[in-house]
């Protein structure tokens, strides 16, 4: 049978790099991404940059020989826009994370629906939000909160829309998610108030992620289609 091709973005590092790992088996070619050249394993494009993702995209598709059967969108930003900072300097920020979260995401599904609507086996894509979309965030991620839940709402059109052509659509919300050293994680996020709030007693692991987005990617049934999966041990039960 053939390899299954596989698109991530954001795999340098947290989340992404566990699943880079997760997907490294004989029955993948994979293909990562990250905003910075680096080593042959990704591929870089700075999605806050215009054309990028559609660049991204073409290479990745050189790359697997015209292929991809699955996309994952992982690469995010988590980046503080206090309301009290001036005018433009709000704005700039809202718009750098639209940007990078939302709209480079958007074009690479708008690829990949396309892509996948020209072949019989269609495709799959795995779209990774937050808990924040359904929950929302802090009052200096407004931005955040939005991008994640703009993604939620594409993925089930997406889902709704493409079925019939083959393309299966997923989320992925984790709550908090340890993916620096974890005494800096925690602490940036709130330390010891963050556990309380966490009824399973601690953040999630990156491969606890990185194993829920394997199962979309390769294995979920195809009547999953439309699904969100949250993974935030119930700080966040909806
Ligand atoms: N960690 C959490 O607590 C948590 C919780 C909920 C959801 N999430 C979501 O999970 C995903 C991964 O999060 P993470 O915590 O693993 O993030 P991370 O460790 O900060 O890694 C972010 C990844 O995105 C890439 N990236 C950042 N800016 C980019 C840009 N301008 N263009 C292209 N790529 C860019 C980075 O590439 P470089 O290395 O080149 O910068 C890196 O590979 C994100 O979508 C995030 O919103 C995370």
């Amino acid at each position: 049978m053939d390899r299954i091709h596989i698109l991530a973005t954001g795999t340098s590092r947290g989340i992404g790099a566990a699943i880079a790992a997760r997907l490294d088996r004989p029955d993948v070619r994979f293909v990562g991404h990250s905003s910075r050249p680096g080593d042959d394993a990704r591929i870089p494009a700075d999605l806050d940059e215009p054309g990028a993702a559609a660049a991204l995209w073409n290479e990745v598709l050189e790359r697997l020989d015209g292929r991809i059967d699955v996309l994952v969108n992982n690469a995010g930003i988590f980046e503080a826009a206090p309301i009290d900072l001036p005018d433009a300097d709000w704005l700039a920020a809202w718009e750098r994370t639209m940007r990078i979260n939302l709209t480079a995401s958007a074009e690479l599904c708008r690829l990949a629906v396309r892509h996948f609507a020209t072949r019989p086996g269609g495709g799959r894509i795995v779209n990774v939000a937050s808990r924040a979309a359904y929950r929302g965030d802090s009052p200096a991620h407004w931005h955040y909160a939005a991008s994640k839940a703009g993604m939620v709402a594409m993925t089930k059109s997406i889902a709704r829309g493409h079925a019939k052509d083959g393309v299966l659509a997923f989320a992925v919300c984790p709550g908090f998610t340890m993916t620096g050293m974890a005494e800096d994680y925690l602490e940036s996020r709130g330390g010891d108030k963050l556990l309380a709030d966490i009824p399973l007693g601690r953040v999630a692991m990156p491969d606890e992620v990185a194993e829920t987005v394997r199962w979309l990617a390769l294995d979920a049934p195809a009547s999953a289609t439309g699904a969100v999966i949250d993974i935030n041990g119930a700080s966040y039960v909806r």
